[in-house]
């Protein structure tokens, strides 16, 4: 609490007043932040108690501005299990955001398409998530004034969301896909039986990231709104993964990406 405190009383002092949305951009989305009007840019290093990110293509910033009519604070670039850290350092810039005032998340990320209808370059909307982690970032003490114990997660990701972003895409001709966003711990891709394994359980997408922070923001009572950019086919539907590939795929879509996001930031 003493820590969250000192957090947002260095952002509050730099600038950052009211915010509306959280933004998380994963791995090749960060560009959509130089979108932001009249900005402020502050590296993680330089926010007392932040974690710092370590990964190609995760810039590390806060960004804070106006996008599409809404106060919004942008990750550029988040935190991963893999990096090494506890669950509880992920979630913290969650607990940030909400300290701050937001009331909604927008989280995106990279991903690997498991539904064979998915191709690389498509974008999917997160209806539902699995966490197949191992871990949970709500494990230990609850933090009372942040949320109740055991936090319900039957609407994880807002409905009321869904379906304003799908009327949208159907309104820009944008073929936005569907399904549930499942997470591995990583850093390895994961095999082809693994990946057997998660289409069976339901998952139409795999990751690395997004479950954790999903989980905090619904501990915080706040609304979610997710989007995968499916970057390649899983393990075992095309020869090989690697992340060039996936930051390449994103390129390709930035545009498309960046401009639903804005498009739906307008309407939430
Ligand atoms: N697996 C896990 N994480 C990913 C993938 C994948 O295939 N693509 C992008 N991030």
């Amino acid at each position: 609490m003493e820590k969250l405190l000192e957090t947002v009383t260095y952002l509050k002092n730099h600038g950052i007043k009211e915010v509306d949305f959280g933004l998380i951009l994963g791995s090749g989305l960060g560009e959509l932040a130089e979108d932001i009007q009249e900005s402020i840019k502050i590296p993680y290093q330089e926010i007392p108690n932040f974690p710092v990110s370590t990964v190609v293509g995760h810039m590390g910033q806060l960004v804070y501005g106006k996008l599409a009519g809404k106060m919004v604070l942008v990750m550029q670039g988040r935190f991963h299990y893999y990096e090494g850290h506890r669950m509880e350092v992920i979630v913290y810039p969650i607990r940030v955001m909400k300290a701050l005032g937001c009331h909604s998340l927008v989280v995106t990320n990279a991903a690997g398409g498991i539904n064979e209808g998915f191709q690389p370059g498509d974008l999917m909307l997160i209806t539902d998530q699995i966490n197949c982690m191992g871990d949970n970032p709500l494990i230990g003490p609850n933090w009372e004034k942040m949320g109740p114990r055991f936090p319900d997660m039957s609407q994880a990701y807002d409905l009321g969301y869904q379906q304003k972003i799908k009327k949208l895409a159907e309104k820009q001709n944008i073929d936005l896909k569907e399904g549930v966003y499942l997470a591995f711990s990583g850093p390895t891709y994961e095999t082809p039986a693994e990946i057997r394994m998660a289409r069976t359980l339901g998952a139409d997408a795999v990751g690395m990231s997004t479950v954790p922070e999903v989980i905090a923001a619904n501990h915080a009572g706040m609304k979610v709104l997710g989007i995968s950019c499916i970057t390649n086919l899983a393990a075992g539907m095309q020869q090989s993964l690697n992340h060039e590939e996936v930051v390449e795929t994103t390129q390709q879509v930035k545009s498309t990406f960046s401009c639903l996001v804005k498009e739906v930031l307008m309407i939430l």
